[in-house]
């Protein structure tokens, strides 16, 4: 089955605890918390005083996507409030062998954010067998509620290949725009991981559990 992982940067945060429990009766389901420095991107949300209580009130998993500058900073910081996977950007490390080998001492998963405009080849294959996760980004980060960019289907296609040869647990995940109408290509294409905040948070009768039925 596919996992779905709502984007909380979409939920109701006046009301924080009781949404997040709307998501309680779903399986497969990782919870993706959109960290955003206002400097990497340019957008503020959230840090760990407002997520290290989370892992109290949900036994979803923990998924942290980190647009920052200088995720290395944040990797001990924020390894004892429950995360599974962090996932850093490609664009904002320089010594990226390294960075995957340090938060792989803290994490059980470590991901790797690729920007719509930055090339798969950008990573060398050695890498990819190093990684638990790949992220693309099928917006460009810093807000929710954007247009899907259909170039990122090819790019799923892309590691889809390089999954198959050389990582087959790798987690291929796709975040940006995701909705019913493109969740079945990047399925087929090869996604195993759907992010998507607008399409199931601002459901108007907070039914989120048939919007991630309608995504797989
Ligand atoms: C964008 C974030 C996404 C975003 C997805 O920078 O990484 O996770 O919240 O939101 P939607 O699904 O509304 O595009
Ligand atoms: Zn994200």
């Amino acid at each position: 089955m596919t996992t779905i992982s709502p984007s909380i940067l979409s939920c109701d945060f006046l009301n924080f605890e009781t949404d997040i429990k709307r998501l309680d009766t779903a399986s497969d389901l990782w919870l993706h918390l959109d960290i955003m420095d206002g400097h990497y991107v340019p957008n503020l949300t959230f840090g760990k005083t407002i997520l290290k209580n989370l892992h109290k009130v949900t036994s979803h998993t923990l998924d942290a996507h980190f647009m920052v500058s200088n995720p290395e900073d944040y990797v001990k910081e924020y390894s004892d409030i429950g995360i599974h996977n962090f996932s850093f950007h490609w664009e904002a490390v320089t010594h990226h062998d390294r960075m995957i080998s340090f938060v792989k001492d803290h994490y059980k998963s470590v991901g790797i954010a690729l920007n719509p405009g930055t090339p798969v080849e950008s990573i060398p294959t050695y890498l990819i067998e190093k990684i638990d996760l790949i992220l693309i980004m099928s917006v460009n980060p810093g807000f929710g509620g954007q247009s899907f960019i259909e170039s990122s289907i090819e790019k799923v296609k892309y590691f889809k290949k390089l999954k198959d040869s050389l990582n087959p647990n790798l987690v291929i995940q796709v975040d940006g725009g995701v909705k019913e109408k493109n969740a079945k290509e990047l399925i087929e294409a090869g996604a195993t991981n759907l992010v998507a905040g607008s399409y199931i948070f601002n459901e108007p009768n907070k039914n989120y559990i048939q919007q991630i039925k309608s995504l797989r």
